[in-house]
């Protein structure tokens, strides 16, 4: 085992731990658990039985692959890796920079992986990480089991940043959810594919593409950056692209380059002929929106984004969540900057937003 346990923060008792990663090396259920990122929801990667209880208990299409989560690469290497196999030189300094953390990579497997087939769906490839989080990898290393877990949301709805995001989405379906309180990045990990020439960034995250640039080193200077989404039928680098993805239930409008924030929203609403007496309306801003509760009628939710990508990534989900708790109709948010951590933002807005308003001028 690892005899490294990382430090535990008082919000998860060393007993339960121990009773999650007994469930985890016992049984075939699955556990909520909490990494830097989002909450995931965790199954033995080694146990077809564990990994089928996963995509059950999120109702998650079963050709959308998962990621594997380590605590540590000595583990990766017992656990997963062909004897002798080395990690690809396109990842060194990667893993150097941002192992533990919101960085997943891919390497090949083969028939012989003993990485279960329902966690790689069919890819050649298999998606891993070591998440930073103390809770995550004292879970994954007292059960010396790598863990399969994808976002702990039921399938299509915004990924968990608390512990009582899971409680709604998966009660009476899996056993337990360790609380580690809200996560600290609030948006999933950035996956990269160094395996191809040039590499590719799959999925925007934690890590940003400009320090990807700055710390990967020569070859990821041409980082493909992958598209935002894909039809049904087209066959993608990154099968979660194709699917509905972060949607609470009210609309969510996006306004970007929006000159005049206050203009933009009473255009949209008058163009539309969408009431605030009749249609319950929130507005996330950032920065545009600042004045917006200033426009006719209530608006019955106003919330900041953030200031920076950094701010808007760890309220973004949360706040999707909020609004369907008080019932909201029509979300209104205001883009960030496609830059740092704003990229990944974007990335979840665009894929959670019915309606893009662009450059309406006042
Ligand atoms: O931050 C995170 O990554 C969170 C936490 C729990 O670690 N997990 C997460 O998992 O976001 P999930 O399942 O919601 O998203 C995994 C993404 C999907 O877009 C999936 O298509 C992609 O990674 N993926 C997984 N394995 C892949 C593979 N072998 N090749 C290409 N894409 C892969
Ligand atoms: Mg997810």
């Amino acid at each position: 085992k690892d005899d490294v346990l990382p430090h535990i923060t008082d919000k998860v008792s060393a007993e339960s731990l121990r009773i999650a990663a007994h469930e985890l090396t016992t049984t075939t259920n699955v556990v909520g658990f909490p990494t830097e990122t989002v909450y995931g929801l965790g199954g033995s990667a080694l146990n077809d039985e564990a990994v089928r209880s996963i995509y059950r208990a999120k109702n998650r299409p079963s050709d959308n692959p998962l990621i594997v989560h380590v605590s540590s690469i000595d583990q990766l290497k017992r656990k997963i890796l062909p004897a002798g196999y080395e990690i690809p030189a396109a990842y060194h300094k990667l893993i150097e920079q941002f192992w533990p953390g919101p960085l997943t990579i891919l390497l090949p497997v083969d028939e012989a992986s003993p990485v279960s087939k329902l966690v790689t769906a069919n890819q050649p490839t298999v998606a891993v990480r070591i998440p930073s989080h103390p809770i995550a990898r004292a879970l994954i290393a007292l059960s010396d089991t790598p863990l399969a877990a994808p976002s702990a949301n039921a399938s299509t709805r915004p990924s968990p940043t608390m512990a009582s995001h899971v409680y709604h989405d998966l009660q009476g379906k899996i056993p337990y959810i360790l609380d580690g309180g809200p996560c600290t990045v609030g948006v999933e990990s950035t996956v990269v594919d160094g395996l191809c020439k040039p590499p590719m960034l799959l999925r925007p995250g934690g890590v940003s593409m400009e320090e990807i640039l700055l710390h990967g080193g020569p070859e990821w200077s041409h980082t493909v950056v992958a598209k935002k989404t894909a039809s049904a039928s087209e066959p993608v680098r990154t099968p979660g692209m194709k699917y509905r993805h972060y949607s609470p239930t009210a609309k969510v409008v996006l306004f970007i380059h929006c000159g005049d924030g206050i203009a933009a929203i009473a255009k949209y609403l008058t163009d539309n002929q969408i009431s605030a007496h009749t249609t319950k309306i929130a507005v996330f801003k950032s920065s545009k929106f600042a004045g917006a509760d200033q426009i006719s009628g209530d608006i019955a939710m106003e919330r900041e984004l953030g200031r920076t990508g950094q701010e808007a990534s760890r309220n973004l989900f949360r706040l999707l969540r909020e609004a369907d708790e008080h019932g909201i109709d029509l979300i209104l948010v205001e883009g960030v900057e496609e830059t740092d951590a704003g990229l990944a933002v974007m990335n979840r807005l665009s894929k959670a937003a019915m309606e893009t308003v662009e450059g309406v001028e006042a």
